[in-house]
């Protein structure tokens, strides 16, 4: 019990690449290939979830900490989250009817209303007008948000300006491997991080805890996660796909493979330059917003989202510190946030095109050793 108060903590406080893994592991165990759990199959006390996809859960209540502003103990009480204990769980079950009806009855079963439209980051919504300007602030800065959607350039042109900045598409598709070293950061804390890559999709990026190293590999179709010495747990279909993306995009040569439609959708001010917003459209998944530098044509963010029960999770990643090494330019740079948290990770020495042991891709059989 005491092993997963510590887990659980972690997966809290550090919205790392390993988004929920560790507890699903504890209750979980899918195999790749075996059909995918339901709530209500691996938790449990689930009376409003069932036949949630089991790996929909834990980000689904990540939503609804972040759509009030709490944390998980909330509505929790430690060590047994299936106790009812708490007033506010019980209303929380209340919520999510109301929501999935009002969503049903006025919105053709679209996810319209969500916790976070009526909370705003809050445990009780606002419900009358505010006379200080301070509270619409949010709002505000939505509607003054410098925003194009006309005489914008094709999206083909956009994705030719990315590839020729960063080296051209016949030097990007030139390199095979990368072996990347840094730093993650997150808050305060920095910790040695390594990432190893093959294109198309394959990455394995470990960060070095105190406690033991955190693995995130994906291996084309298969990805796990594996934190501080426990046995790898299966990524579900909504982690893989996240994976796969993150390490497809990271040799940028199959930017058309990897998005079936390239749709220009606006242009923005984003961190003080000219970004076009490109959404790129997948089959049978969430579209992904690309950010490109209407001056340099590097990808400045991409935006992802995780489907859950409630809501979407947004995922961002920035890329910054742009450098050329074999002709082809890399970001040095990047931070992942969430609705919960962010981290950054900041390369210090990278190698590209060297061999990597095929069984550096292997997904571990035993826990990694800890460091
Ligand atoms: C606003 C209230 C609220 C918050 C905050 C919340 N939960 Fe929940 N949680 C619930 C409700 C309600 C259920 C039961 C869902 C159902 O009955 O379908 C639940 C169920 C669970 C269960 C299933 C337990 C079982 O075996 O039946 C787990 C695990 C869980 N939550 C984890 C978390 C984690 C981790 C967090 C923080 C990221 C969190 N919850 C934050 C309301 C909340
Ligand atoms: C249509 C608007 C609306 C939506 C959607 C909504 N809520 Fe609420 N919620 C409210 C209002 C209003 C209150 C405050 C009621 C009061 O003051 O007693 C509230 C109160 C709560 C409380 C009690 C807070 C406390 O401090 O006691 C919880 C927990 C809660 N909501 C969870 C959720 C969750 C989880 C979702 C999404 C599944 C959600 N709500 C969606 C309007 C909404």
């Amino acid at each position: 019990m005491r092993v997963k108060k510590v887990l659980l903590r972690t997966l809290v406080s550090i919205p790392l690449l390993v988004c929920a893994g560790g507890l699903q592991a504890q209750t979980a165990q899918n195999s790749a290939h075996a059909i995918p759990k339901t709530s209500e199959q691996v938790y449990k006390n689930i009376q409003v979830l069932k036949g949630v996809p089991a790996d929909q859960f834990i980000p689904a209540m990540q939503f609804i900490a972040a759509s009030l502003g709490v944390q998980c103990d909330f509505c929790h009480i430690e060590n047994a989250f299936d106790k009812d204990d708490k007033e506010t769980k019980q209303t929380a079950r209340k919520m999510m009817r109301m929501m999935f009806t009002i969503n049903k009855d006025n919105f053709e079963g679209h996810q319209e209303v969500t916790c976070f439209a009526c909370h705003r980051g809050a445990r009780k919504p606002l419900i009358i007008p505010s006379v200080n300007q301070d509270d619409v602030k949010v709002a505000e800065e939505e509607k003054t948000r410098p925003e194009e959607t006309t005489g914008l350039p094709a999206a083909e042109q956009i994705v030719a300006k990315y590839l020729q900045a960063i080296g051209g598409a016949e030097a990007v598709a030139k390199i095979s491997t990368r072996i990347q070293k840094g730093t993650l950061t997150v808050g305060a804390k920095s910790f040695p991080v390594e990432v190893l890559a093959q294109a198309p999709a394959r990455r394995i990026t470990t960060v070095g805890f105190p406690g033991g190293d955190s693995v995130t590999g994906i291996n084309g179709a298969e990805g796990w996660l594996s934190t501080a010495g426990r046995a790898p747990h299966e990524m579900g279909p909504s982690e893989l796909d996240a994976a796969k993306l993150d390490a497809e995009l990271f040799f940028p040569t199959y930017l058309k493979q990897i998005f079936r439609e390239l749709r220009v959708q606006k242009r923005e001010l984003l961190n003080g330059k000219q970004a076009y917003v490109v959404l790129g459209i997948r089959e049978r998944q969430l579209p992904v917003e690309l950010y490109f530098d209407e001056e340099s044509g590097l990808l400045l963010r991409m935006q992802r989202y995780t489907e859950t029960p409630v809501g979407r999770n947004p995922t961002q990643i920035e890329f910054a510190d742009y450098r050329s090494e074999g002709g082809v330019k890399t970001p040095f740079r990047w931070t992942v946030a969430r609705p919960n948290g962010r981290f950054t990770i900041q390369i210090e020495q990278m190698q590209q095109s060297i061999p990597i042991e095929e069984n550096r891709f292997a997904k571990p059989t035993v826990a990694p050793p800890s460091s």
